[in-house]
């Protein structure tokens, strides 16, 4: 059986927190997707929708490099709040600044100083698509309060997720390629 090298226990530790981290945001926005339907706010949905995808990508990506550095893959999933639309959206939003500003880019740091490259593409690639979530969640935000319902957040709509890194985009045709993973945008997923 694999063992986990002294020198990568603390970077499997960090990728498990991750995937612990990308599954739990995989089922919140999931459930949240369910609430934004039910009130109506189906362009809110979609983008849940969306992100919940684009963080099971996330999860899969940490569990492979888990695997490889032979660590073993557990996931706890934490019970989920589900509160209002806006209250929903905020706790996404604050959920990806945290990975953004402080969980990623440390992981980031302690796999570089191991010079652990398959631990530090696959933190990269999440931080990276997680920029893209919190943008799309801030300008849901901005839109619910100001109080315009007739907007994207209300109608269904196409999300375009790479199937690779999880960047997640409202355009169809934004980039030939992936600008995090160069994956063709012909093979994005269409969530809606
Ligand atoms: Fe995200
Ligand atoms: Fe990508």
């Amino acid at each position: 059986m694999a063992e986990i090298a002294a020198e990568n226990a603390v970077t499997v530790k960090n990728l498990l927190s991750a995937l612990e981290g990308e599954s739990n945001a995989n089922a919140k926005y999931n459930a949240f997707a369910i609430k934004a339907d039910a009130d109506g706010f189906r362009g809110a949905a979609s983008l849940f929708r969306a992100a919940a995808r684009a963080e099971q990508i996330h999860a899969t990506n940490h569990a492979r490099v888990i695997v490889q550095l032979g660590g073993k893959v557990a996931i706890k999933i934490h019970e989920i709040e589900v509160g209002s639309m806006l209250e929903n959206l905020k706790t996404a939003l604050a959920g990806e600044q945290y990975e953004i500003a402080t969980m990623y880019p440390g992981f980031i740091a302690e796999a570089t100083a191991h010079n652990n490259t398959a631990a530090i593409r696959t933190f990269h690639n999440a931080l990276e698509a997680e920029k893209t979530h919190a943008r799309l969640y801030a300008e849901a935000i901005a839109l619910l309060e100001a109080g315009s319902k007739d907007t994207w957040i209300a109608k269904p709509r196409d999300f375009f997720v790479c199937p690779v890194c999880g960047y997640t985009s409202e355009t169809p045709n934004e980039h030939d390629r992936c600008p995090v993973c160069n994956t063709p945008w012909d093979k994005f997923l269409v969530i809606r």
